[in-house]
C-alpha cells in the first residue's frame, strides 16, 4: 500500500540509514520494506506514536532489519525466495513434526544429528527442538527463563552446532523449529542484572514498582499462572529494592512491550535464529505481551499488534520463516493469533489447537464424542494461509480450556465436568486406567490441569502393571485413534517424543530439587533408547504403536486432501461415540476421505443413510487406506471397530 506520509517518513529514514547499509546492494530487502513499510509505520505509530523518539526508534527498528537482512546468508536468502514463490508450502499434508529436548533425547545438538534417522524412519520432517538456549541450571523452567537468547547452554552445544543441525536437516528435507522466549526474561538475563544494579534504562525493560499500589492495582484482575508453586504476579527484588512483574515463576520477569526498545531487541532476536537456519521460530507465551490494568493482562488488542509488527518485520528480513503462536487460550481466542486480515494483519501461520487437543482428551475420558463434536463445530475459522499445530500433549500440562457454552450444549456442568477430567486423568475416579498428576491446582478457584505421559494418561501403565492384554490392547489403540487424529485433521500434525514408543510416566524428577515441584517433568523423560530398539521386534508394545504410527503417518503424505486448505466438514451422525469428518482436496473436489472415529470401548453399528447424504457409500463400500481392508454396508450400516480411526475412500 502506498501512503503519503509514511512513504515520505520512509524516504527520510533511508537517508539516515548508517552509510554501510544504504550503500549495499539491497534489492529484495527494499522491494520488501517498500510492500510492508505502511503496515510498520502505522502498528508502530498506533503503539508508540505518542513517544518524543518515535522517529529515532524507527530508524533504529529499520536499521535492525536491515543490518540481519545484510547478514542473512545467501542459501537462506535463497529459500526465502522460493517460499515467496511457493507461498502454500506449508500448507502441504507431507510435514508431520515431533517436538524434543535435544539434551534428553540424544544427550547434545550434536548427538542429535546422529539421531536423525530415526526421527526419518518414523516419518518427522519437522523437528521442534525445545529451548536450548543459557538458562541458569536451578531456575530455568525448562529452557523458558532465558538469560543469554544468543547463547546456547553449554550443556547442548554452541549456535555453530545449531546451524550444522539446521543443515544437516535441510539436506534430509525437513524442517527445525526453534522457541523465541518473547514475554519474558530469567532474572539472571543481562537487562535485568543492570536493572537491579538502578540503571533506568533497563528497569523500563521490565514493569518495575517502587511499591505495591500499582501491583495491587494488576492483580485485582489477573489470574495465577502457576498458583502453588509462584502465587501472584508480582516479585519483590531485594538488591533492586522494587516489585517487578514475574506473571510465571518468581525468576521470570515479564518484558515491557510498552518500551519500543524491548521490541526492537526481540525482533533482532527472533532474526538472529531465522539466520541461524531455523525454518520457524515457535513465539512463547504470546497471549501476555501485553499487559495493562484492570485487564487479565492476557489476549489484549496491543498483544496482537505487537506480533503483526514482528510478523511484517520478519518479512522484510526473512520471509521464508514461519511463526508458530503458542497462545493456550480460550478457543475463540487462539485463532485471532493468525491475525484477522491475511494481508494487512498477519500474525503467526501456526498456533497450537489446544482446543483440540482438550477435546481429544474429554473424548478419551468420557469416551463419547458428544463435547469434541460442539468444540469442533465451534472451532473458529482460521485465516486462509494458517495452519494448525495439531497435537495430543506437549510438554506442557493438558489444560481443560474448552468454552463453557460448548461443555453446557455437551450436556454437562463445566465446573463438575472438568472435576471429573481431573479425577478421571489422576486415576482417581473408579474406572479409570490413567496415572496423571493434577497440575497448578487452585484451590481458590477449584482449576487443575494434568500433567503425565501419554501412555500413562491412556491406560497403558496400569494395564502392563496389571498384566492385563486387553487393557495393553485398549490403550494402544487409544494412542492410535488420537494420532490418527492429528493426522487427518487439517494442519500439521505434531508428535511429542517419546509417544510413538509408549513411553511411560517418570518420576526420577522428584530426586531433582530444581524440578521435583513441576510435575510437568512427569511426562520429560530422558528417551530410552533400549525400548525404543523394542520397535524392531514384533509384538512389542514399542514395535504395535510405532509401526502403526509410521504407517499412518507414510498414508498422510501421500493424500492431498489432507494438506489444510479449511476442507474439512464435519458430519454429525447419530451415534455419540463416534467423530466424522470429510475432507476434500480443493484441487479435484472427487478426492475425498472419511475419517470415521469410534471412541468408545465397543465396536459401533453406524447407518451409512447420513453418510450416503454427503455422497459416500454410493452404492459400494470403501477402503480403509490404513488397515487396506474393505467396509462394506451390511444392513444398510457399517460397523466401526472399538477405539479405532477408519481413513476411508473409494
Ligand atoms: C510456555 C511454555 C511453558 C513455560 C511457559 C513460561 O507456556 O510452553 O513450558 O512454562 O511458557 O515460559
Amino acid at each position: 500500500m502506498y501512503e503519503q506520509a509514511s512513504h515520505s517518513l520512509l524516504n527520510e529514514i533511508l537517508i539516515e540509514l548508517k552509510p554501510e547499509i544504504g550503500n549495499l546492494r539491497l534489492r529484495h530487502f527494499y522491494m520488501r520494506l517498500g510492500a510492508n513499510f505502511y503496515s510498520i509505520h502505522s502498528l508502530f505509530k498506533l503503539l508508540y506514536g505518542e513517544r518524543a523518539d518515535f522517529k529515532e526508534q524507527m530508524v533504529c527498528l529499520v536499521e535492525t532489519l536491515a543490518a540481519r537482512y545484510i547478514e542473512r546468508p545467501s542459501h537462506l536468502r535463497n529459500s526465502d525466495l522460493a517460499r515467496e514463490k511457493n507461498y502454500n508450502w506449508f500448507l502441504s499434508q507431507k510435514w508431520v513434526g515431533m517436538a524434543l529436548y535435544c539434551d534428553r533425547f540424544a544427550g547434545d545438538l550434536q548427538g542429535l544429528r546422529e539421531k536423525l534417522g530415526y526421527l526419518q524412519e518414523l516419518g518427522i520432517n519437522l523437528l521442534h527442538v525445545m529451548p536450548i538456549l543459557d538458562c541458569p541450571a536451578q531456575h530455568s523452567d525448562g529452557g523458558y527463563a532465558v538469560r543469554d537468547f544468543c547463547r546456547v547452554d553449554e550443556r547442548f552445544g554452541t549456535v555453530d552446532d545449531v546451524e550444522a543441525l539446521a543443515l544437516s536437516l535441510k539436506r534430509r528435507d525437513m524442517l527445525l523449529a526453534l522457541d523465541v522466549v518473547v514475554n519474558h526474561t530469567s532474572n539472571e538475563h543481562e537487562w535485568a542484572r543492570r536493572a537491579r544494579l538502578g540503571d533506568k534504562k533497563y528497569q523500563d525493560y521490565f514493569y518495575v514498582f517502587e511499591n505495591r499500589e500499582i501491583p495491587d492495582i494488576y492483580e485485582e484482575s489477573m489470574p495465577e499462572i502457576f498458583p502453588e508453586t509462584a502465587p501472584g504476579n508480582f516479585t519483590w527484588d531485594e538488591e533492586m529494592g522494587r516489585w517487578v512483574m514475574t506473571v510465571f515463576n518468581h525468576y521470570q520477569w515479564d518484558l515491557n512491550y510498552h518500551n519500543p526498545a524491548v521490541l526492537i531487541e526481540m525482533i533482532d532476536i527472533i532474526l538472529f535464529w531465522a539466520n541461524k537456519g531455523a525454518d520457524i521460530l515457535r513465539l512463547d507465551a504470546v497471549a501476555f505481551l501485553w499487559k495493562k490494568m484492570g485487564t487479565a493482562c492476557q489476549n489484549e488488542r496491543e498483544a496482537h499488534l505487537v506480533l503483526q509488527l514482528m510478523k511484517d518485520c520478519c518479512q522484510v528480513t526473512a520471509p521464508g520463516v514461519l511463526f508458530i503462536a503458542e497462545a493456550i487460550v480460550a478457543p475463540g481466542e487462539i485463532s485471532k493469533y493468525f491475525g484477522e486480515d491475511a494481508i494487512i494483519a498477519k500474525e503467526c501461520e501456526i498456533a497450537y489447537n489446544a482446543s483440540l487437543m482438550a477435546l481429544l482428551w474429554d473424548a478419551v475420558a468420557t469416551k463419547n464424542t458428544r463435547l469434541l463434536r460442539w468444540g469442533v463445530k465451534n472451532l473458529p475459522d482460521k485465516l486462509a494461509r494458517a495452519t494448525w499445530l495439531n497435537y495430543v500433549r506437549c510438554h506442557d500440562d493438558i489444560g481443560l480450556g474448552f468454552d463453557d457454552n460448548d461443555v453446557r450444549q455437551a450436556g454437562y456442568d463445566p465446573f463438575l465436568h472438568r472435576r471429573f477430567l481431573v479425577e478421571y486423568f489422576t486415576g482417581k475416579y473408579p474406572t479409570s486406567p490413567a496415572r496423571g498428576m493434577p497440575f497448578a491446582e487452585n484451590l481458590k478457584t477449584g482449576d487443575a490441569r494434568i500433567s503425565g505421559s501419554l501412555a500413562s494418561l491412556v491406560g497403558l501403565e496400569s494395564a502392563l502393571e496389571r498384566n492385563d492384554a486387553d487393557g495393553i490392547d485398549a490403550a494402544i489403540r487409544t494412542i492410535l485413534l488420537l494420532h490418527s487424529v492429528i493426522l487427518s485433521f487439517g494442519g500439521i500434525p505434531l508428535l511429542y517424543y517419546g509417544d510413538a514408543i509408549g513411553t511411560l510416566n517418570n518420576l526420577e524428577y522428584l530426586a531433582d530439587p530444581a524440578r521435583r515441584d513441576d510435575n510437568r517433568w512427569l511426562h520429560r523423560s530422558h528417551f530410552d533408547w533400549n525400548k525404543a530398539e523394542r520397535r524392531r521386534q514384533s509384538g512389542t508394545v514399542e514395535q504395535r504403536i510405532f509401526s502403526a504410527l509410521k504407517k499412518m503417518i507414510a498414508i498422510r503424505k501421500e493424500l492431498d486432501a489432507f494438506a489444510d486448505f479449511d476442507s474439512r466438514q464435519l458430519i454429525q451422525v447419530d451415534n455419540e461415540s463416534l467423530l466424522v469428518y470429510a475432507r476434500t482436496d480443493p484441487q479435484n473436489i472427487r478426492n475425498r476421505i472419511l475419517v470415521i472415529c469410534n471412541f468408545n470401548i465397543e465396536a459401533q453399528v453406524l447407518p451409512v443413510i447420513t453418510l450416503r447424504t454427503h455422497g459416500f457409500f454410493q452404492p459400494d463400500g470403501l477402503r480403509d487406506v490404513c488397515s487396506g481392508n474393505h467396509i462394506a454396508v451390511e444392513d444398510e450400516t457399517i460397523n466401526i471397530p472399538a477405539l479405532s480411526a477408519l481413513w476411508l475412500v473409494e
